[in-house]
């Protein structure tokens, strides 16, 4: 029995903010923006929340597939801004689409959280006991931004992708090879709305950091590193060359980082997808959305083996080589 990636969606919210806009109202410059980071403007929800935009994306899915979200045995949805603390976002999105019968939950890795929730996804069905499963990456990272810290808020942007699994009669597979990995020692590296312990029965409690805070630089090295040993790593896990991978569907943080990990890699930039000049970095949303929208214009075809890469907060990161 084979696990088959069948179909994949994605929604971004209709409002985009430029790099223009942001110069209005914080010391910055479209110039610096596209020239550090390749991005030209972001999608910026207007109201909806985490689970809104992981609810149309799997809608989305569903429709194209023609099946009804009865018919799901999970739904598991990677984010690192969910709607509360508890329920999961993935409940909501259960709720929302009518999943009557899945089991649902919320994987938290940042930026890799779409590599950590597929590969959870592909194990699980692998177990023979589920026939349909959906995976998302959703954020709606507007709202842990500080909008007053231009080092952080040009970066980021909303949305939300993501696939539907399904069990073959056949032995199809999507799931070639996988590498995922984690540093706890750097967790400090990239925080976001942080709770310490508060209770009436602490001393001088200290104050809360809601914002997400980064140490950019820091990432980018850790990144240029990480990034091209996972991708070495996993291609010579599916026993593969360089040559077989037809597309590198990266995190989209930054493209100065992906010509760097291009470069290091030895794998044509030409290979690499791109859609952060239009949506910035979406953290758990950027791998699905991007795989659906080469998937729509035709960049990637049946047959291609794709290699998905992620890399944030943590810190994480990881690849898997899939076929369509
Ligand atoms: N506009 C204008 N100037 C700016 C801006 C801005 N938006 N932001 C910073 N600057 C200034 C700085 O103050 C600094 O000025 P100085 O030289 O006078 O001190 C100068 O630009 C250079 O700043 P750096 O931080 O050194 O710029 P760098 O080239 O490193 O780019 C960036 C910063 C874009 C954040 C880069 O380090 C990066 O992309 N890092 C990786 C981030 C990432 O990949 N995160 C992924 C994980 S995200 C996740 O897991 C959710």
């Amino acid at each position: 029995m084979g696990i088959k990636i069948t179909t994949t969606g994605h929604y971004l919210p209709a409002f985009t903010v430029s790099n223009d806009d942001l110069a209005q109202f914080m010391d910055t410059s479209d110039e610096w923006i596209q020239k550090r980071t390749g991005i030209k403007s972001r999608h910026i929800s207007t109201g909806e929340n985490t689970s809104d935009l992981a609810s149309e994306a799997a809608k989305r899915i569903l429709a194209k597939r023609g099946i009804s979200a009865e018919e799901l045995d999970f739904i598991i949805l990677a984010t690192m801004t969910p709607d509360s603390l508890t329920p999961s976002t993935a409940c909501v999105v259960q709720d929302k689409i009518g999943a009557a019968k899945a089991f649902c939950f919320d994987v938290s890795a940042a930026c890799s959280g779409f590599i950590y929730a597929l590969s959870t996804a592909s194990h699980l069905m692998k177990s023979g006991n589920y026939k349909k499963g959906l995976v998302l990456g959703a954020e709606t990272m507007s709202k842990v931004i500080n909008w007053q810290d231009r080092s952080t808020a040009v970066l980021f942007g909303d949305g939300a992708g993501g696939v539907l699994l399904e069990a073959m009669d056949s032995e199809e597979d999507s799931f070639i090879a996988e590498d995922l990995h984690s540093d706890g020692t750097r967790h400090m590296a990239l925080v976001a709305d942080q709770k310490n312990t508060q209770n009436p029965f602490i001393p001088n409690n200290e104050e809360q950091s809601y914002y997400l805070e980064m140490d950019g630089r820091g990432i980018f090295d850790f990144a240029i590193r990480s990034v091209p040993t996972t991708i070495n790593h996993v291609i010579e896990k599916g026993k593969l060359n360089k040559e077989d991978i037809s597309w590198v569907v990266a995190h989209q943080a930054n493209k100065r980082l992906l010509e760097a990990i291009s470069k290091k890699t030895k794998i044509p930039f030409e290979k690499f997808g791109l859609n952060i000049s239009e949506t910035g970095n979406t953290s758990a949303g950027s791998i699905p959305i991007l795989l659906d929208q080469m998937i729509a214009s035709k960049q990637i075809q049946p047959g291609d083996n794709i290699l998905l890469t992620g890399f944030g907060g943590g810190l994480t990161w990881g690849s898997l080589i899939i076929k369509l």
